[in-house]
């Protein structure tokens, strides 16, 4: 694996494209899913600037935060609650462009305005949720979907 990423492109979708096989490369030979977490949020938060991105693993009843980029966060989330603890119920990505307009949205720091989590399911279940927190409304699309649900795939 290359020390650096290497993005050129300028579009969302053309970083994406060049982001994938570089996080595969980077991940594929590690078996740690925490290590793995850690430079997934890394790379994401490198390409992209957004303002949080990271991992809640579930354990046991709650959401616990794992590896993170960005300003501190919230610990614990129950399931149901929240963005991220419907998506752990619903078992699907949840794309959030007003975060004020969501029901029971948490607000782990006021500046979120917009955000999409995604689920990563394995044997079924929803092991953990990938978080993407952005300060600007309407961030997300079904573009960040698309990518961000494969990149949680290879997890
Ligand atoms: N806003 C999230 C909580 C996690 S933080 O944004 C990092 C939610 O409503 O689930």
């Amino acid at each position: 694996m290359a020390e650096e990423l290497q993005i050129k492109g300028s579009t969302k979708k053309e970083k994406y494209e060049e982001l994938l096989p570089q996080i595969e490369a980077l991940i594929g030979g590690e078996k740690d899913v925490i290590a793995n977490m850690a430079n997934v949020a890394a790379a994401l938060k490198q390409t992209f600037g957004f303002f949080w991105v990271g991992f809640y693993r579930v354990i046991d009843d709650e959401l616990v935060l794992a590896p993170f980029q960005g300003p501190i966060a919230c610990t614990r989330i129950r399931k149901g609650r929240g963005v991220c603890g419907s998506v752990w119920q619903e078992a699907r990505t949840l794309i959030v462009p007003d975060v004020e307009q969501f029901p029971g949205h948490i607000a782990c720091n006021s500046a979120s305005r917009s955000e999409i989590v995604v689920p990563l399911i394995h044997n079924g279940e929803v092991s953990a949720v990938l978080d993407i927190d952005s300060d600007t409304l309407d961030s997300f699309d079904e573009t960040d979907r698309h990518y961000l649900e494969l990149i949680c795939k290879q997890l």
